[in-house]
Order: C-alpha cells, then structure tokens, then sequence
C-alpha cells in the first residue's frame, strides 16, 4: 500500500476555468444540484483539505451536508504554513462537528497560536516555511487517512499538481464565462516546455442540470 494518503481534486469553475471573478467573489459558480455532489464526495473521502487561502476568503464549515448526513464527517484540513486561520472562523470553532487539523510549518507559531479548541495540529513543514504536500499526505496516511478531497484554492491545487501528487480530478463546469480577469482554478505552474505539462485521461462525463461534471484520471 502507498506511504501516502491518495488525493483527488475537486474543482468548481465557469466554462473558461475560473473559480472567483477578480473581486474575489466565487459563491455561487455551480447549480445547488452540482453542490449535493460534490456534499457526496466529500462524504466518500476520509478528509478535505483546503489552503487558507480558501478559508480566510469564504470562512467556509467545509462539512459534508449530505441527505442523510455521513455517519461520520470527514476531517477537515487546512494547509496554513503560519497559523493564520482564525480560532473564530466556523472551521476552527467547528470541532464537535468533526476533527480539524491545522498543517503547519511553523511550531513557534503554533506554540503561541491562542483561542484554538479542539484543533489538532500537524508540523508538516518543507523547511522553508511553507507545507510539504508530501509530507501533509505521509501525516496523513500515518493517521489512517487514506482518501482525501482537495477542495483548493488555486494555490494549493497548483502545489499538489506540481508535486505530481494529485491522483483524480472531479472538475465541475457551469455554463458561464468569467474572463481572464477571473482567479485560474490552478494558479501558475511555471512550465517552459509543453512537454512538461501533466496530462490526464477522461474517465468519465456526466451533465448536472445545467452543469458538467468531467472525472480525470492522472496519467
Ligand atoms: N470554485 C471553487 O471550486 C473554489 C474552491 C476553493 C477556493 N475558491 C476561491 O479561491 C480563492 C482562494 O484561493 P487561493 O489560491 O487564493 O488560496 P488557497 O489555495 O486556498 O490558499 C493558498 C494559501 O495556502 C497556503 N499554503 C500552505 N501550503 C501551501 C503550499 N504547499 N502551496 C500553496 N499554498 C500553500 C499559503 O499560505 P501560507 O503560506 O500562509 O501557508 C497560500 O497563501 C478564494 O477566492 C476562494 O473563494 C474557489
């Protein structure tokens, strides 16, 4: 068995690949029926993880609200190399919902971190003070987290793609064009030759109302 948890990425975008318009605003981008799938796939993973990013722009509970609810929620994990996610924030002060885990790189600021109840914290650093994506998976799978649902944002999804350690993509599309201007769903990956690039075969095509769902197979 793999040393490492398996990840698959969730992605929810307008046609041309954009997750916010350039004010920031994201909620909502897909249909409420396209959203319940993506409340069942969380529910089919042993943890989401996000970047804080994510949770400082949309404060979001990152629970999986299926119809009935999971008999068990999965973790919640956010990627905050510093410690910036609010004690406040309904992630953080969520815990009798489920387990939260802070990843972090930075054990000064954990120790001196104040107002956190219930939160785990995971020392995942790459040494030079962000999160190691490979490390935050080793964590996790030691933790007998098997299956987790990146849920992003472009940052952290840019991250794990650039480490190579995303396995699925579920990517969401509704029928919407946002422009240029709009924040990519995968934020710069810096390649220099085509050849780089990672390349993905379709398992799977599904319409949502009036939504797509494309399942990517890495490979
Ligand atoms: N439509 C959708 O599907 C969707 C989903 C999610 C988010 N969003 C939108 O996306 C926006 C947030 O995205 P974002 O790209 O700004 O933020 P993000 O990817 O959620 O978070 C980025 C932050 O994560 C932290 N991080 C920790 N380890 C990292 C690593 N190895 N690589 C990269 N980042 C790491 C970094 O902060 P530190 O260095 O402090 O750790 C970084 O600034 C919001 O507007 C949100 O609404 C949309």
């Amino acid at each position: 068995m793999s040393s490492r948890a398996s990840v698959t990425l969730k992605i929810a975008t307008s046609l041309d690949a954009r997750i916010a318009l350039s004010n920031g605003t994201s909620q909502w981008i897909t249909s409420p029926q396209a959203r319940a799938r993506a409340h069942q796939m969380r529910a089919e993973h042993d943890a989401v993880l996000v970047g804080v990013g994510t949770v400082l722009a949309d404060d979001p509970l990152l629970t999986a609200r299926t119809v009935p609810l999971p008999k068990r929620q999965p973790v919640r994990i956010v990627a905050d190399s510093q410690v910036r996610t609010p004690p406040a924030s309904r992630l953080a002060a969520s815990t009798a919902t489920g387990r939260v885990v802070i990843a972090h790189a930075d054990p000064q600021r954990r120790a001196t971190a104040k107002g956190f109840q219930g939160v785990d914290f995971w020392p995942v650093g790459d040494g030079h003070g962000r999160v190691a994506p490979q490390e935050l998976l080793r964590r996790a799978r030691a933790e007998g987290i098997n299956r987790i649902f990146l849920e992003g944002g472009g940052q952290l999804a840019a991250s794990f793609l650039a480490a190579g350690l995303v396995d699925r993509i579920e990517w969401f599309r509704a029928p919407i064009i946002i422009g240029g201007d709009g924040l990519p769903a995968i934020a710069a990956l810096g390649l220099d030759k085509m050849s780089s690039a990672s390349r993905w075969q379709l398992s799977a095509y599904e319409r949502i109302g009036d939504d797509s769902l494309e399942s990517w197979i890495s490979g």
